[in-house]
């Protein structure tokens, strides 16, 4: 071997000693985009689908340490969850495979006497058997020896577990590392009685993912309000909330003394300059005509005040249409700070933007 080859036989070796395999999920039918945003980073990647079109086995030519730091820096809207694959093994009992993934984990040393370890287990739609609550019980029940405490929130470790028809995939990573501290990036929230719409999970998931208190917002606009989910989490945080809707809200917010309703299109309401600290919109409606309403309400909306704005995906290349979006919104002073499609995004994305 010449020197040439040497080295580069040495850049091989490297390089397959670096490579990282991770499951990474997406909301279903958008794992293609999420797909794309690892290309994006890492150039080709190596995939396959696990799972119904929002869970996929990717290998990295990158350390999984340096791999998942530039995937969490780098914000990707539509990759929800990733969890490092440290432990593999094919076979068709989840029995014998679990018990394989504990001795795995249990030998890895990480969690023990006094450590916190979040156990989330996972299966893909064809893996039959057991339900996914019920083998989470049985890796507690392997885990036991640890000593480790296990919680649901507020860990240090986090124990993943996927199960598929064929075999399971295990890892253990930092909750700050997988994008999402939620088993899949699933984020739950308790219904409450005489919830207006499920909507309301949306702007819930948009305050907590992207570190907002609303309640320190004064006066919200919140355009396309119907049937009022959003409305009553706002009145719920103590603001003042400005309700524009033709369709109508929901009778149980009317007598609210912080609630004023306009019943029109928000194409014909006028507002006062700056008045409003906070403009949310969901109109689920054309994002071009979306768009135009929105910016031309700008105006009510104080500089340094925050915009909370879903936009419709509708039938066009996704990457291409947020693109358009994000730049009419940044030449009407709006400054996008993310971009996600949230876990309770249906067809659509979620931005978060601050007016300057
Ligand atoms: C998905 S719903 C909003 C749900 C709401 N965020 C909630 O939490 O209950 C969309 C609403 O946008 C309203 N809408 C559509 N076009 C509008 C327009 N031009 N002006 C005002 N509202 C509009 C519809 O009437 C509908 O009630």
């Amino acid at each position: 071997m010449n020197e040439y080859e040497t080295e580069h036989e040495q850049e091989k070796q490297d390089r397959e000693q670096a490579e990282s395999v991770f499951i990474c999920t997406a909301n279903r039918d958008f794992a293609a985009y999420a797909q794309e945003e690892l290309r994006r980073l890492f150039g080709s990647v190596k995939s396959s689908v696990l799972s119904d079109r929002e869970v996929l086995l990717v290998k990295l030519n990158e350390t999984e340490e340096a791999a998942a730091r530039k995937i969490a820096d780098s914000r990707p809207i539509f990759l929800r969850h990733i969890q490092p694959v440290q432990f593999e093994r094919e076979g068709e009992n989840a029995g014998e495979l679990l018990g394989e993934a504990a001795a795995f984990v249990l030998g890895a040393g990480r969690i023990g006497a006094g450590v916190k370890a979040a156990l989330q287990v996972r299966k893909s739609a064809d893996a039959g058997g057991e339900s996914a609550p019920q083998l989470k019980e049985w890796l507690e029940e392997l885990l036991r020896a640890s000593e480790a405490e296990f919680v649901s929130a507020g860990a240090d470790w986090i124990v993943s577990v996927y199960l598929t028809a064929s075999g399971i995939y295990a890892g253990i990573s930092r909750p700050e590392d997988n994008l999402s501290d939620w088993s899949g990036g699933a984020v739950r929230f308790r219904r409450e009685e005489g919830q207006l719409s499920r909507a309301k999970f949306k702007l819930l998931e948009a305050e907590r993912e992207f570190g907002l208190d609303l309640s320190a917002y004064r006066a919200a606009v919140d355009i396309g309000a119907a049937p009022g989910g959003w409305t009553s989490l706002l009145l719920e945080r103590g603001l003042k909330v400005t309700a524009v809707d033709p369709a109508k809200l929901h009778p149980s917010l009317l007598k609210l003394p912080n609630l004023t309703y306009i019943r029109k299109n928000a194409g014909e309401v006028k507002f006062r300059d700056n008045e409003f600290d906070l403009l949310v919109c969901d109109m689920s409606w054309s994002p071009k005509l979306m768009v135009q309403l929105v910016t031309g309400l700008l105006h009510a909306l104080a500089p340094g005040g925050t915009a909370i704005v879903t936009i419709k995906l509708m039938h066009k290349k996704p990457m291409a249409l947020i693109k358009e979006v994000i730049a009419s919104f940044e030449d009407s002073r709006l400054q996008v700070q993310r971009a996600k499609q949230l876990f309770h995004n249906r067809e659509e994305i979620t931005l978060y933007m601050i007016k300057y």
